[in-house]
């Protein structure tokens, strides 16, 4: 049957699959050889190619996929609900839209025909690669991290599903600037995270385990995070979003993934200058405009979902970092 490993590549796609992730600087799939040799591959080959390659690695495919047609299927399925029922209530048909850590690129294109266009971003080449192959669109564009942030474009849409929950806080906190600084004035934030989910891991908690493995998941970004509401809330107010909402996902989406036990954080860019900090620690405060009702508050209190209020104590500054780990991630490599 088309799709379905051997035995001997089952047994061999973990080694694989660590070869893949290891060589291109942190993130899976990220070697240079990965784009080239799609490059060189015949066009009518270049799917099954591309769903070979994403398979190698654990985080765009369950570990027990073997039919890679399933998977593909799978992602093109959960994604094109993700697209209608939970981003979708918050895009607008003339929305430029910032998919962040797009992987394989399903959601992207299951987004791009709701809006005026897609910037679909990762930090892994390779990935991008197969992005283009498997789900290309007429108004969706991939692109490196690096090539969007040279490009000086603006959104009015950043979103991000299934990344946020294997930064570390400093990674967070940067890609969070980041947003900020690529969202036109009033710009919308969607980004699913884990809060207050006592199954979950915390980072202290993955950096207090020093086994061999947890040491090996920290070196290899295969943690995910765990965080209270109030540590997200510290980490967006201080990136300079405000209007901060916390929704389960589950009240608003039925899909068979991962993120349907997490909460979805909308937030709106805040057009005060965040502030250099002395010191990563609490206490600098900047005056916070009032906050004006939003047109579309989208009926989150209709909703019954929790309101984050922001208040002049969110606003605590999280000190500027320079991390250039890229975590490769995946809503498959759940590790708790
Ligand atoms: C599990 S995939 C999620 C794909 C897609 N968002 C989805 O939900 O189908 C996570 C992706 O995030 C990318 N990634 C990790 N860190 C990133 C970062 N700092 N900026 C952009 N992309 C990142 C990884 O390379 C990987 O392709």
């Amino acid at each position: 049957m088309a799709g379905r490993g051997s035995t001997v590549e089952r047994r061999l796609r973990p080694v694989a699959g660590f070869v893949v992730a290891t060589a291109g600087a942190q993130n899976f799939l990220g070697a240079r050889w990965v784009p080239a040799l799609l490059a060189v591959t015949p066009a009518q080959r270049r799917r099954q190619v591309a769903l070979r390659l994403l398979a190698w690695s654990p985080h765009y495919f369950q570990p027990d996929e073997h039919d890679r047609d399933a998977a593909a299927e799978r992602n093109r399925r959960t994604r094109q609900i993700l697209a209608d029922d939970l981003l979708g209530r918050y895009l607008q048909p003339d929305d430029d839209v910032l998919d962040v850590g797009c992987g394989p690129g399903y959601l992207a294109a299951a987004v791009a025909p709701r809006v005026h266009a897609v910037t679909a971003v990762d930090v892994s080449r390779g990935v991008l690669a197969c992005a283009r192959v498997l789900n290309p669109a007429p108004n969706l564009e991939y692109l490196t991290v690096e090539d969007f942030r040279r490009s000086g474009r603006d959104v009015d849409v950043v979103y991000c599903i299934a990344v946020a929950q294997h930064l570390t806080d400093e990674v967070f906190a940067r890609a969070l600037r980041d947003w900020h600084a690529a969202l036109r004035p009033g710009g919308r934030l969607l980004v699913d995270v884990v809060v207050g989910d006592p199954d979950w891991r915390t980072e202290q908690q993955w950096r207090a385990d020093r086994g061999l493995v947890g040491r090996a998941k920290l070196r290899f970004a295969l943690n995910c995070f765990g965080r209270s509401a109030e540590q997200v809330r510290r980490l967006v107010a201080g990136a300079g979003f405000g209007e901060l909402d916390l929704v389960p996902i589950s009240a608003l989406v039925d899909v068979e993934d991962d993120v349907a036990s997490q909460h979805l954080l909308v937030a709106r860019r805040l057009d005060v200058a965040v502030l250099p900090a002395p010191t990563p620690s609490r206490g600098l405060v900047v005056d916070v405009p009032a906050q004006a009702a939003p047109a579309d508050r989208l009926g989150q209190e209709r909703l019954g979902l929790e309101r984050l209020d922001l208040e002049r104590r969110d606003l605590e500054r999280v000190a500027p970092t320079s991390v250039d780990v890229d975590p490769d991630l995946s809503p498959n490599s759940r590790s708790k």
